[in-house]
């Protein structure tokens, strides 16, 4: 934990200009800043950095935030990690909480093996391109291959000695503990001296998101060699398989550029179609994928699109492994091979424009591909389909969002000819199992029966404004920094943008107007704040905001749009409509809100007045009287005002 004071220090010292300058180009327009998005393509700059208001946004994407938001979205970090980078670029200690003496060794014990594997990639690409065992063996290999020069270099690509502890031996002359050399598997003890694990393989190092070398895959040269074609790191401290894709370094800033992933089986894939002018794609190094895998992408692009070898054997198999993409809300596609073709293979057979083409001719939808793929070896067989729309179903009810999930439900009834009914009822069933509830931890309201049902309402003790609550804060969340109108201000005849923040904080602040639910209230206190201040806040600030009541209703509101937003952008109805309708939107949320709590402030006068009845006082009575008559007649404008609707 970072304390108060030091982040204060640190986002003080952060300048916008200093650091969205060490990655984007600025040019200084007006008392602005201009540049071109890091955030998307674009040609011509709309990404403007303001100091004086201390934020950046970009007028084509939208994003929008301060310096801590800018490197957590544009590092990928978490809002501890931002800090922590921004304090060693500012040269600001960070006060810490202790570590004990068991997490302090940890931590020691990991930046050893990463020094350990840092030296052992330099090594690696000494051997390949400078001694004569790497250049005539490794390097020739990866020439016949037909790999470019600057793809070696920029994968880091190596070669390890052919002799059994020529790496081993120098390590340890050079200062390197053997501890930690075994430790990180790239040597292996023997009886009496340690051996090299990897002698006489190309070396494929395995890096972190930021760069860093947490282990290898090295692959056998000869053809006919009996050993596994490819040796891997053994888990360890810095090693852990199932977190890890290939070439996400590589590939993390393209990707969050063309807001997609390509997903392939190997490492010469992922250099090929580099190679191919494809950057944006990562390596599920031979095995199923993991949730871990699936949430690192995630963390990118909710737009995962996997390519099959066409060598069909293994599809049916792999495909049962994709319900775990859909389980966390992305969009799947699939793009099959030729026959016996593989990314790398294929890639260099036909030219860069012909394999794009190819990749966005072929790519279909998973569920379709799927359906249809199980569809052509049904056929005819009443027992195989029944099999197959069970199978397919249960694709289905995985997705976490109700209107995805109708939309594939058509489909396939159409692919599957079974009436949606029934579907809907198969997927509903699954939804309603409870294992299956169990494992999708955070229902959102999105997990109410596809179809309506008659739902028994729970007898919950929620506040009458529990619903308004949450939307208010939604729409902060997701459009607080949106311009809501323009104001020419009366002294200087200035015009001033008021955000949706602005004016929501200006509605429910004149009129005290408190959150019943309290991390809403907290919520809305650091957009009152913030906006009280000139700023504008972030959403991603309470997505990854410490305290997790926070972190996690923010992401409850937002996810459900973001995925909404994803999906319907290519159909262009939802957001866009929810988007040009902000005014109506946010008007009316404010307007819901307030009836909302003039209601419970009537009730709870009401009871009062009961009270101050019973007592025979009747000065009270009046005064009660009154108000309630003021507050009936305030809820009658109201209703006016949100179209003549009556409010409950
Ligand atoms: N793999 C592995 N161990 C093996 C075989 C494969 O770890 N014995 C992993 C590697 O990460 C490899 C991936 O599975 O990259 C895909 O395997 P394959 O297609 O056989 O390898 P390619 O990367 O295509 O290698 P090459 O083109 O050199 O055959
Ligand atoms: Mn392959």
């Amino acid at each position: 934990m970072i304390d108060r004071p030091t982040i204060d220090r640190i986002l003080d010292a952060a300048n916008i200009v200093d650091v969205v300058g060490e990655f984007v180009q600025l040019k200084k327009r007006g008392v602005n800043y201009l540049g071109l998005c890091p955030f998307h393509n674009e040609k011509t700059p709309s990404f403007t950095v303001s100091p004086s208001k201390e934020i950046f946004k970009c007028f084509g994407c939208g994003k929008v935030g301060n310096s801590v938001n800018f490197i957590m979205e544009h590092e990928h970090l978490t809002y501890p990690e931002a800090l922590k980078y921004l304090a060693r670029k500012f040269h600001i200690e960070v006060i810490e909480k202790e570590l004990s003496r068991e997490e302090l060794e940890k931590q020691n014990e990991r930046e050893s093996l990463l020094v350990v594997t840092a030296y052992a990639a330099r090594q690696f690409t000494e051997n390949l391109f400078n001694t004569d065992e790497g250049i005539t063996i490794g390097l020739t290999y990866f020439k016949e291959r037909g790999f470019r020069q600057d793809t070696l270099k920029k994968f880091e690509l190596g070669y390890s000695l052919e002799k059994r502890d020529a790496f081993s031996k120098r390590a340890v002359e050079e200062g390197y503990k053997q501890d930690f050399l075994v430790k990180t598997g790239l040597s292996i003890q023997g009886e009496e001296k340690i051996f090299d694990r990897f002698s006489g393989r190309v070396m494929f190092p395995i890096h972190s998101l930021s760069g860093q070398v947490l282990g290898f895959g090295g692959r056998i040269l000869k053809k006919d060699a009996k050993t596994a074609k490819y040796l891997n790191s053994p888990e360890s401290e810095i090693y852990h398989k199932s977190r890890i894709l290939y070439g996400m370094y590589q590939a993390r800033k393209t990707i969050t550029q063309e807001d997609k992933c390509y997903m392939v089986e190997g490492y010469t894939d992922v250099m090929s179609m580099h190679e191919a002018g494809i950057e944006n794609v990562v390596a599920s190094s031979g095995t199923s994928l993991t949730v871990e895998q699936v949430k690192l992408v995630k963390r990118f692009t909710p737009n995962l699109t996997i390519l099959y070898d066409g060598d069909s054997a293994g599809i049916k198999a792999s495909i049962r492994g994709i319900d775990i993409v859909l389980e966390e809300g992305m969009n799947v596609k699939i793009v099959l091979l030729p026959e016996g073709e593989d990314p790398d293979s294929y890639s260099k057979k036909v030219s860069n424009e012909e394999f794009r083409q190819y990749l966005k001719n072929n790519e279909t939808d998973f569920i379709r591909f799927k359906t249809q793929l199980l569809m052509s070896e049904a056929s005819n067989d009443p027992v195989l389909k029944a099999n197959l729309i069970r199978d397919v179903v249960k694709s289905i009810a995985v997705i976490p969002e109700a209107i995805t999930r109708t939309v594939y439900i058509k489909e396939c009834s159409t692919l599957l000819e079974v009436a949606e009914p029934i579907l809907y009822n198969e997927v509903n069933k699954l939804r309603s199992q409870k294992n299956f509830q169990d494992r999708n931890k955070y229902p959102g309201p999105e997990d109410l029966p596809v179809k309506p049902q008659p739902v028994i309402r729970q007898i919950k003790q929620e506040p009458v404004s529990y619903y308004s609550e949450r939307e208010i804060i939604r729409l902060l969340l997701k459009f607080g920094s949106v311009e809501f109108e323009r104001l020419i201000n009366k002294e200087d005849g200035r015009e001033e943008i008021l955000t949706v923040a602005d004016y929501v904080v200006r509605e429910l602040t004149s009129d005290e107007l408190d959150f019943s639910d309290s991390v809403c209230s907290r919520i809305f206190a650091e957009f009152r704040f913030h906006s009280q201040q000139g700023l504008i806040t972030g959403d991603k600030v309470f997505v990854k905001h410490e305290d997790p009541a926070i972190s996690s209703l923010a992401a409850d509101l937002l996810a459900d749009s973001y995925e909404l937003s994803k999906i319907w952008k290519e159909k262009q109805t939802y957001v866009e409509t929810e988007e040009m309708k902000l005014r109506e939107i946010v008007s009316d949320a404010v307007l819901k809100f307030k009836s909302d709590k003039i209601n419970i402030l009537r009730k709870e006068i009401m009871l009062q007045l009961e009270e101050a009845v019973k007592n025979n006082d009747k000065e009270r009575t009046i005064l009660l009287q009154k108000r309630y008559s003021s507050l009936s007649v305030a809820l009658g404008v109201i209703s006016k005002q949100l179209g003549g609707r009556i409010l409950l």
